[in-house]
């Protein structure tokens, strides 16, 4: 194996071609586009991780810690724009890098977006859970056996804060569950889960806003003294807020903007994708910024951060101001919101395998296959849905939210350099969307998400080192040989 072959491209004639040839039927529009971007995004960053990052890292500052967050999703989301113009096709940053940069790179970044796609929804569907638990609490259901609703470890945790002896199994059934049911309704087609999914996302942004519009009357601006607490370090070493805290809590909730270019993967789905796609990219990460902004503020006005639930905060903070009915609309906004993230990000995952496996990267069955009825890439999808179920029974949230951000970090440093190197290769090549001073945006886009990756634990960094070694084995043991451009040379 030499250089020039991990370097080869696919020429971008043939992303023309692939366009042509799809048979994914074209049903999306601009709003349904940007609403896809919106339901991917809202989740389990803002409704379950605001809990741990302001009562732990960052305080009253988590508003800034998701404006830090934003940034960096802003900068890269612009580079994915000025590609998914160029480049509408459904395969993400991997095929962007694949026509630029080079086969390797392209298999290692769409490696890495396995870990944003899958994870993600793995981790989304355990937020799921801990809202689905909830809400049976708030129903007076109360006698769960928590070995039904945990995974190992956390089942182990739980038994020791309530000095019982540990379950000798445990699993997150509710986590399994759901992630069945998005999978059934991935396999019977993108239509149908557009429609489900625009009525999701208006259920989700409604009961965003209601936070909003809710939650001002009871801010207790004294609740945002002192802005950013004081740095403190526990007895294990970990600091606690001042600067250093809001970094760290910037790392966690950035995992709350992942998700916007799942809208760049739907691109053969789309209309109008050179137009459209940049579009719902840009407008739905400034709408998701501007909310969680504003949601944070009222929460830490609402509670102090140092009593802020870490299970459901959300709904939790209307809870302690009396307002129970507000907390139960909340949950069950939840419950039924998170579900359209999950149906995102799996769809997303599959379009990405989909492309690899045209592209020989990965075996055409069952990654090819599409249903002749459904139009879907059944067989990965329902591939997809059972080793996410298996993974969401048993991991702990912390553990995938982490590999999850780390992955798409990743994803997104490389992806603000892959444009940056076809603006100098080809600078005349036709874009729908340019990005003014790309050397400047990509470049710090680049660094930014270079510098959240290492706000990360060496434990999330060693999990990263494992995966990218099964994924470069893989590569050169079955994608390299059967690579089309491989067949053509
Ligand atoms: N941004 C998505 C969420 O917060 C992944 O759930």
């Amino acid at each position: 194996m030499n250089l020039t072959k991990l370097l080869r491209k696919k020429p971008l004639e043939a992303y023309h071609d692939d366009i042509k040839t799809s048979q994914l039927k074209r049903t999306l529009g601009k709003w349904e586009l940007t609403a896809i971007g919106v339901g991917a995004v809202i989740g389990g960053g803002i409704f379950v991780l605001t809990g741990v990052a302001a009562n732990q890292y960052a305080g009253p500052a988590l508003a800034l810690s998701f404006i830090l967050a934003g940034i960096g999703c802003l900068l890269a989301a612009f580079c994915y724009a000025e590609f998914a113009g160029i480049l509408p096709v459904s395969g993400s940053a991997y095929a962007y890098s694949y026509g630029t940069i080079g086969e390797f790179f392209a298999w290692f970044i769409g490696w890495n977006l396995i870990l944003e796609y899958m994870m993600g929804a793995t981790t989304v569907a355990v937020s799921w859970s801990k809202y689905f638990v909830k809400l049976l609490q708030l129903a007076g259901i109360t006698n769960l056996p928590f070995w039904l609703t945990n995974d190992p470890v956390t089942a182990k945790e739980e038994a020791l804060k309530l000095g019982i002896s540990p379950p000798s199994f445990s699993i997150n059934l509710p986590a399994a569950l759901i992630v069945w049911v998005v999978t059934y309704i991935l396999v019977r087609g993108i239509k149908e889960s557009a429609k489900a999914n625009n009525i999701i996302v208006a259920i989700k942004v409604a009961a965003v806003l209601f936070v909003i519009v809710a939650g001002i009357a009871y801010i207790n601006p004294a609740n945002w003294q002192p802005f950013i607490p004081e740095k403190t370090i526990d007895a294990t070493g970990v600091s606690h807020f001042g600067i250093s805290g809001v970094l760290t809590a910037a790392g966690i909730v950035f995992f709350a903007f992942i998700g916007f270019d799942a809208v760049s993967t739907q691109s053969q789905e789309a209309v109008n994708p050179t137009r459209d796609i940049p579009f719902a990219i840009v407008t739905s990460l400034i709408i998701c910024t501007t909310l969680y902004i504003l949601v944070s503020l009222t929460l830490t006005g609402m509670t102090k951060y140092s009593e802020i639930d870490l299970g459901a905060p959300v709904a939790s903070a209307f809870g302690s101001v009396g307002l129970r009915w507000a907390s139960l609309l909340i949950t069950i906004a939840a419950v039924i919101g998170l579900i359209s993230v999950m149906l995102v990000m799996l769809l997303s995952q599959t379009r990405i395998f989909l492309n690899m496996a045209k592209d020989g990267l990965l075996p055409q069955k069952p990654f090819g296959v599409i249903h002749s009825r459904f139009k879907t890439p059944w067989k990965s999808t329902i591939l997809l849905g059972f080793i996410s179920s298996i993974v969401a029974a048993l991991t702990p949230i912390e553990k995938a939210t982490k590999m999850t951000s780390i992955g798409t970090l990743f994803a997104f440093a490389m992806i603000c350099i892959a444009v940056l190197v076809l603006r100098f290769k080809q600078p005349n090549l036709h874009r729908p969307f340019k990005v003014k001073n790309l050397p400047i945006i990509a470049g710090l886009g680049f660094a930014f998400n270079l510098f959240l990756m290492f706000s990360l634990d060496q434990a999330t960094w060693l999990r990263l080192l494992i995966w990218s070694l099964i994924g470069i084995s893989i590569y050169f043991l079955y994608s390299a040989k059967n690579s089309k451009l491989n067949k053509v040379e």
